[in-house]
């Protein structure tokens, strides 16, 4: 496996594998690899000849109070997970590589990115559209791959891919869940046991919602009352918001209907965690 350093690096190696006809695919993440992360390089390797895994902390999407600094980063364990779960290359860019000095642009996804997170995390879905534009326009790949745990963010994407025609297919793969239900994420390592015990709420809230939908109950409102009341089982545990949503929209709903997107957003001490479903 090879590592790239530059977009110049990404840019040849993905017009290398064209001018050979191969169908290249992109997996960005921010690093701290974890099964959720593997399950989209394995489907990465599984549907194209050959995958890119970007690792990049990406500050313009972290808000001036939010764990930037102290995001996990673990570069060394990365690159063997990546190459283990058959990626052909990790790009791992600099700041000033992926933000020239002075940089001003950026992609604004308007009112979609102020919707779920975006509205609890201003200016959030501006950085993660900005750098996954740049990233796509770099590697021009057939299929890039996200994770559903982020549901927002892949509703912001396929906007921003269609409305920019790059031509990039979106592949959205499963939640990757610890046994106990716990939706893995890289932030999960700052909670506490305790903490970790509580944060179980949140897939059991998720799996009561499907639960009740798969009965036969699709009012947004029940649905969603059901919801707090499984939350509240955990009073230290403060929810962000509880929505049923239009996937593509991100508006809410009054009544789920197949493709409707449960989602929940919480803190569970000072770390926020999100969890959904996508109602069928
Ligand atoms: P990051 O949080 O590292 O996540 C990278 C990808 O892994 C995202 O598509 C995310 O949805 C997916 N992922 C995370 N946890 C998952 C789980 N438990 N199951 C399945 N997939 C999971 O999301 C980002 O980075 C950034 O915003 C990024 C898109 C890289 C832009 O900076």
């Amino acid at each position: 496996m090879d590592l790239l350093r530059t977009v110049e690096e990404l840019r040849k190696w993905a017009r290398m594998n064209r001018r050979f006809s191969a169908r290249v695919g992109l997996v960005p993440t921010m690093g701290a690899l974890h099964a959720g992360h593997a399950s989209l390089i394995r489907a990465g390797a599984g549907s194209c000849d050959r995958v890119a895994v970007s690792i990049f902390v990406n500050p313009t999407q972290f808000g001036p109070n939010e764990d930037f600094a102290r995001y996990p980063r673990a570069f060394e364990a990365d690159c063997a997970l990546a190459e283990r779960e058959g990626a052909d290359v990790v790009f791992a860019p600099t700041v000033e590589g992926m933000y020239p000095h002075g940089a001003m642009t950026f992609v604004d996804v308007e009112g979609l990115s102020e919707r779920l997170d975006g509205a609890s995390r201003p200016g959030h879905f501006r950085g993660v559209a900005t750098v996954v534009a740049k990233l796509l326009i770099a590697a021009e790949p057939d299929r890039a791959f996200f994770g559903q745990k982020d549901a927002a963010q892949v509703a912001v994407l396929r906007r921003m891919t269609t409305d920019l025609r790059l031509g990039t297919e979106i592949v959205v793969c499963p939640i990757v869940r610890e046994t106990d239900g716990l939706a893995l994420s890289s932030r999960n390592v700052y909670l506490s046991a305790e903490e970790r015990r509580q944060a179980l709420v949140l897939s059991r809230a998720v799996r009561h919602i499907e639960e009740l939908a798969a009965q036969g109950e699709r009012g947004a409102s029940a649905l969603i009352d059901a919801a707090r009341a499984v939350l509240a089982t955990e009073p230290a545990v403060r929810v962000d918001y509880v929505w049923l949503v239009d996937w593509a929209t991100l508006l809410p709903v009054e009544t789920a209907t197949a493709g409707t997107l449960f989602a929940v957003a919480a803190y569970v001490g000072s770390t926020r965690l999100i969890d959904n479903a996508v109602i069928s």
